[in-house]
């Protein structure tokens, strides 16, 4: 049997966060460019998004693109930043068909005109799907979108719309750029390094925690699915003890 057809569909999680890692070392241990890892990558990216549709995830968000990643040398990021129009423009008909719905968190503004050009059009054409959603974290940094929501919690303190009590957690979370999405249940990250790199620290308070040697341009649905599967054997006990959670 495989790792799909042993799913419990009625205990999923509903939403999945993947730090695709390891493209870089996938293409270097075939003697390649390192953009040649983040081409395959898209593969698998594909792959995933099919899968999690097909098995009924509602919500997907991949770390695309950290603030970080600005650092990396200017060809590659121009690569990454090429690849993502292609890909966008190339798959939207693939996004229509598979009634996934396109979304964004990130510092946006700070993306290349065409290239967010290209995301907002897929993000206006893809708005009334209703099956995944997929968001894309680019230039995605977790402290930063903290500050900013902190910052904005600020102003309307000083404006008077808020009062200093009136800042709860869900306060909080409606100010950050996930506030249309529910915190993760699942966190995979592939590649075998075990770090959460500034993604969704927030979010992530109660996530499960999934890390697999597979570098991302190997990671195809089939590991989404035995991931799955991991969660469902786990027990979530948030701060309880089991006896009252069963
Ligand atoms: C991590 O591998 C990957 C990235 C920083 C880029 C991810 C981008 C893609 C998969 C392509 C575009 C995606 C979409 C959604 C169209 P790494 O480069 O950090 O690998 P390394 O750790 O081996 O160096």
């Amino acid at each position: 049997m495989g790792f799909k057809e042993q799913i419990d569909t009625a205990r999923l999680p509903q939403h999945i966060a993947v730090i695709m890692d390891g493209n870089g070392r996938w293409a270097k241990g075939k003697g390649k460019l390192r953009v040649f890892g983040h081409h395959n990558g898209v593969l698998s990216v594909r792959d995933v998004v099919e899968g999690a549709g097909e098995l009924g995830i509602k919500y997907l968000t991949l770390y695309t693109f950290s603030s970080e990643n600005w650092n990396r040398p200017k060809f590659e990021v121009t690569a990454i930043m090429e690849l993502l129009i292609s890909t966008i423009n190339k798959e939207i008909r693939k996004l229509m068909d598979n009634n996934v719905r396109l979304n964004t968190i990130g510092d946006m503004d700070m993306l290349p005109a065409k290239c967010s050009a290209e995301l907002n059009n897929a993000i206006t054409q893809t708005a009334g799907n209703t099956g995944l959603v997929l968001t894309l974290a680019l230039s995605y940094s977790s402290r930063r979108e903290i500050v900013q929501a902190t910052q904005a919690i600020a102003r309307k303190v000083e404006s008077g719309e808020l009062k200093a009590a009136d800042i709860t957690e869900e306060v909080f979370s409606q100010h950050l750029h996930t506030s249309n999405l529910p915190d993760p249940e699942l966190l995979i990250r592939t590649s075998g390094e075990y770090r959460i790199s500034n993604y969704l620290l927030w979010q992530i308070a109660y996530a499960e925690l999934y890390f697999t040697d597979k570098l991302w341009p190997d990671f195809r649905r089939e590991d989404l699915f035995e991931a799955i599967l991991d969660y469902q054997k786990r027990e979530r006990r948030f701060g309880m003890i089991s006896e009252q959670i069963n």
